[in-house]
């Protein structure tokens, strides 16, 4: 099959591919930041750096936004995070993950709530004292409503949001030339494909930690995917200006 390539990427008017180079130039930045992110965050969430299957059954399985998230949990992962140091809030995380065993509390867990938590909870009226035995408690009991609409949020802002990156790529990408028809239209769907990948394997993670591998898989096939369209795309512009009479 051939098709008619009437614009190329080499072949665009300068303003056009400055306009495309800095959309892709931005994204390309977007998605390095994204993956340092990931690194970080969800990286770290075994408490060894580097991304595991382990990192993510702890950040989708068990269980901070998993069915049986915690307040405790929601709070070290949300605006509480910066208030320990990491070690300190992941050995938290892990006492809040095991359902909060009692024998753990005086020894190991009481004295950094007391170092950290307790200038704020212990002093500001209004606040929950965490420092205190029985308001942990309460505050470490799992809660399955809410973490469900968590995952539904950050779900369809993520399909929404990225969707609109791919599209805007792949959109700049159908200009390019070197690449069949077919070769093509597998890379521009790529993206979407593994997007609903792991979103998908997202909700199944959280329901059985087997399903990790799948969020692994999907995001690296679309920072994969998105790579080869990036770079290529900004190759044919600006370094091997194929004109259209070379094409395939
Ligand atoms: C700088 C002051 C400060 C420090 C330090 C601090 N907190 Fe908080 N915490 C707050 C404030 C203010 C709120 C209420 C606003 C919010 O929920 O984000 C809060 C809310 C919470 C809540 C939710 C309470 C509720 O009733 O909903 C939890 C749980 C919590 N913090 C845990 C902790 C833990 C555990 C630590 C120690 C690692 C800690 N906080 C350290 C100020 C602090």
């Amino acid at each position: 099959m051939t098709d008619i390539q009437r614009f190329t990427l080499a072949n665009l008017a300068l303003p056009t591919k400055t306009l495309f180079t800095g959309y892709l130039l931005t994204i390309g930045l977007g998605l390095l930041m994204a993956g340092a992110q990931i690194m970080l965050t969800h990286g770290m969430a075994d408490g060894k750096p580097g991304l595991s299957v382990d990192d993510i059954v702890y950040s989708y399985h068990g269980n901070h936004d998993g069915p049986n998230a915690s307040k405790l949990e929601a709070k070290l992962y949300g605006s509480m995070k910066d208030n320990a140091p990491p070690e300190v809030r992941l050995e938290l995380l892990k006492w809040a993950d095991k359902g909060a065993p009692a024998n753990e509390w005086e020894s190991s867990i009481k004295p950094k709530v007391d170092e950290y938590c307790a200038p704020c909870h212990a002093n500001m009226p209004g606040l929950a004292n965490v420092a205190d035995k029985a308001v942990m408690d309460q505050m470490t009991k799992r809660d399955e409503g809410a973490s469900f609409s968590t995952l539904t949020r950050v779900s369809h802002i993520h399909l929404f949001g990225i969707a609109f990156i791919f599209f805007f790529v792949g959109w700049i990408f159908t200009y390019a030339t070197g690449f069949s028809s077919k070769m093509k239209a597998l890379l521009i769907f790529t993206p979407f494909g593994f997007l609903m990948l792991d979103v998908v394997s997202w909700w199944l993670t959280k329901m059985n930690p087997g399903f990790a591998w799948l969020v692994i898989i999907g995001g690296f096939g679309y920072s994969v995917a998105s790579t080869v369209m990036i770079l290529s795309s900004l190759y044919q512009m600006w370094i091997s200006p194929l004109r259209a009479a070379d094409k395939p």
